[in-house]
């Protein structure tokens, strides 16, 4: 038997890490790392620096790296354009157990966030366990998501008294604000969706981009107010890192 440890990271600072993580980090032989490219390369740096610090000196580990595969979220209907690509990152996964693991051996996959949240892994090893075709166990341990490493920053609560919240994608915001719900938690949004609620009053936004890490930038304030200010400083993060991780929190006061 073969023990894959799905374990959540935290949202970029190491010190996200939880004591579980940790310890499961001392139990793995072999962290299998997706290289998602050279622009996203501090991802990965950040990987290994958490297993340098956190890791027992004198216990040996090493790295098994993949590409990840390509894709174009425009290429297609996107729920079968993410069905595409989370079918070709198990084809991936399923050759680094196969390759580069020995039975008896635990596997890591250090998942950015909370691995239940956005994250297809929990589900991609749900389906290689079921196929039958590798002898494999799975575990999940939880991460601070981008979620609350943005309410942390901003010393704000998700949701109001009493009240439901909506976690959701920039693609999905696009079709209105939801109904029922005063906060809106908005993730994966490279358009700058929040930007069609600018002329509502009575929204607040806490936005922030690199949460976590040495290049965090946070704004807040009346959306009215600062969406300009949020679209530019978002524009030029990202040409100067080349790359942007962002999300926000919108709030609709009642009056
Ligand atoms: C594929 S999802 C993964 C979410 C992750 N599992 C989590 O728990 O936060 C990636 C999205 O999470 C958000 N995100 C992740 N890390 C972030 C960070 N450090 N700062 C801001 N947003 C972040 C961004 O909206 C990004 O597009």
């Amino acid at each position: 038997m073969k023990t894959i440890l799905i374990i959540g990271i935290g949202a970029g600072n190491p010190e996200h890490l939880t004591i579980q993580a940790v310890n499961a980090l001392n139990r793995v032989d072999v962290f299998f790392i997706m290289d998602k490219g050279e622009a996203k390369g501090s991802m990965i740096d950040l990987r290994r620096e958490i297993c340098a610090r956190f890791i027992a000196a004198g216990r040996t580990y090493r790295f098994a790296t993949a590409q990840s595969p390509p894709w174009d979220r425009n290429s297609g209907e996107y729920n079968a354009v993410i069905g595409n690509l989370n079918s070709d990152k198990q084809a991936i996964f399923e050759q680094l157990i196969a390759g580069e693991m020995q039975d008896g051996e635990t596997a890591g996959v250090l998942v950015w966030g909370d691995p239940s949240l956005y994250d297809s892994t929990i589900r991609i090893m749900t389906d290689i366990a079921a196929s039958g075709r590798h002898a494999i166990s799975y575990d999940v341990i939880p991460g601070i998501s981008s979620l609350h490493a943005l309410t942390a920053q901003h010393r704000t609560t998700l949701n109001t008294v009493g009240q439901p919240v909506e976690i959701t994608t920039g693609r999905r915001l696009a079709e209105g604000f939801p109904a029922g719900t005063d906060s809106v938690f908005v993730m994966l949004d490279g358009d700058d969706t929040y930007r069609r609620f600018a002329d509502d009053d009575r929204i607040d936004i806490y936005w922030g981009a690199y949460i976590g890490t040495a290049d965090e930038i946070l704004i807040s304030g009346r959306l009215k107010d600062v969406a300009g200010q949020i679209a530019q400083t978002r524009a030029a993060a990202k040409q100067t890192h080349g790359w942007i991780m962002d999300s926000y929190l919108l709030r609709r006061r009642k009056s």
